[in-house]
């Protein structure tokens, strides 16, 4: 994130909402994110938040108003909306969306969107019967045909006391909005299936066989494929991650649960991205009552579960849809493995993952792996971050894509 927004110019319009102090945040993250963010602010936003919050945040002026003692010799609003890489409006009023949807200009935040040619993101928040009035979403409707992008407010408990749909989106749901905006759309019109995280194996109703895999890893090439324009599912074991915003989620628990889902969404996949540690084997017998402890060794009779990747190798046999790639967690000997279980599995690419290193593996927030293509190619990447580190993989994906 701090890469793809630093020094990004971003002009942020903030009206007079209830959600008005949520903007707060977002604007504190995006500067945290080296972004350059000026905020103007409509007449009635000033009743909600002050400008000397928002100010602060940005370490710049912030602007009320058209007609402000020097706006004359600064060309103001020309000068804003010719400078900025993005235009954010959030939270955007009723009021203001009508005013847009018409090209009214009487304040500074509509005058601003008429004089820029840049792109402009409209955040709506506000009680679910403004919002479903058939005259906001004709003006919504309106905004997208001139090319303005709208980002459907959320389902919930909204500060007048309903339940309905209105509340402004989350930071990380308009975080990445921003984001992919910088980004290029290279997954656009790709459906792309990723599993993630580790399975649990019962043994009994206390407890389980399973592994270390946080599922960071999966969780990151997720939100960088969604970003990058894919429509992305996820299938998660137990992670304590939140999902991705606007990925579609299928949980599941165990290696069976896992292959069963895999398999279902397997045929309307264009790429798959098997980042999930499926444990190898299953408790044989699942006890159904917990087992005592009585002081003597037990034996515990593990079965293999179904190799997932080698079965949608296998199905793949000479296809070249879906592009397949493989990860393998690897603690020694990782490119001979890489390269065994490429040829094995049928694979277009495999991620070797060193699980030994502190930085990288399983739980860590890096992670610095090994690529080896369909024809052999091996390609190392350095220490990143998780999220980097997916934006790598999948340069080497689309590029293999093509
Ligand atoms: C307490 C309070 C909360 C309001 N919250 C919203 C809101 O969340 N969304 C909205 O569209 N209007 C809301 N309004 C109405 C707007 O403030 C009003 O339409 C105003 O004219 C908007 O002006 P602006 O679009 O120039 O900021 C609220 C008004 C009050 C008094």
């Amino acid at each position: 994130m701090k890469t793809l927004l630093a020094g990004k110019k971003i002009l942020f319009g903030i009206c007079g909402s209830i959600a008005a102090y949520k903007a707060a945040e977002w604007v504190r993250e995006l500067v945290k994110a080296e972004a350059e963010v000026s905020v103007v602010m409509t007449e009635a936003a000033t009743h909600f938040v002050s400008g000397l919050t928002f100010a602060s945040l940005s370490g710049r002026r912030v602007y009320t108003g058209m007609f402000e003692k020097d706006a004359g010799e600064e060309m103001t609003h020309i000068t804003l909306a010719r400078e900025c890489d993005l235009f954010v409006i959030a939270p955007a009023t009723a009021q203001t969306i009508a005013k847009l949807a018409h090209g009214f200009a009487d304040d500074l935040l509509s005058v601003l969107v008429l004089a820029g040619n840049t792109k402009v993101l409209v955040f709506p928040a506000m009680n679910s019967n403004m919002y479903c009035h058939k005259a906001t979403q004709a003006n919504l409707f309106k905004l997208q045909e001139y090319g303005y992008t709208v980002i459907e407010p959320e389902q919930g408990k909204l500060a007048c006391g309903d339940d309905g749909v209105g509340r402004l989106v989350d930071w990380k749901t308009a975080r990445e909005k921003i984001v992919s905006v910088f980004t290029r759309q290279d997954l656009q019109g790709q459906t792309v299936l990723i599993s993630a995280g580790p399975t649990w194996e019962s043994y009994d109703p206390a407890r389980l066989l399973s592994n270390r895999s946080s599922g960071k890893m999966g969780y990151a090439l997720a939100r960088v494929a969604k970003r990058r324009g894919a429509r992305v599912i996820l299938v998660s074991g137990p992670s304590a991650i939140d999902p991705p915003p606007g990925v579609e989620m299928i949980n599941v628990m165990t290696g069976i649960e896992m292959h069963d889902a895999i398999l279902a969404k397997y045929e309307s996949a264009d790429i798959v991205v098997m980042a999930a540690a499926v444990s190898d084997y299953r408790p044989g017998k699942k006890m159904k009552q917990k087992v005592k402890k009585s002081g003597t060794s037990i034996e515990l009779e593990l079965i293999p579960n179904p190799d997932i990747l080698k079965i949608l190798g296998y199905k793949k046999k000479k296809a070249i849809r879906p592009l397949l790639v493989g990860f393998a967690a690897e603690s020694k000997g990782h490119v001979e493995e890489g390269r065994r279980k490429l040829k094995e599995k049928n694979l277009d690419l495999i991620v070797i993952n060193d699980i030994i290193g502190t930085d990288t593996g399983f739980g860590a927030d890096t992670n610095e792996v090994s690529l080896i293509d369909r024809n052999y190619q091996l390609e190392k990447l350095p220490l990143r971050s998780k999220e980097e580190c997916a934006e790598m993989i999948w340069d080497k994906i689309v590029n293999l894509n093509r």
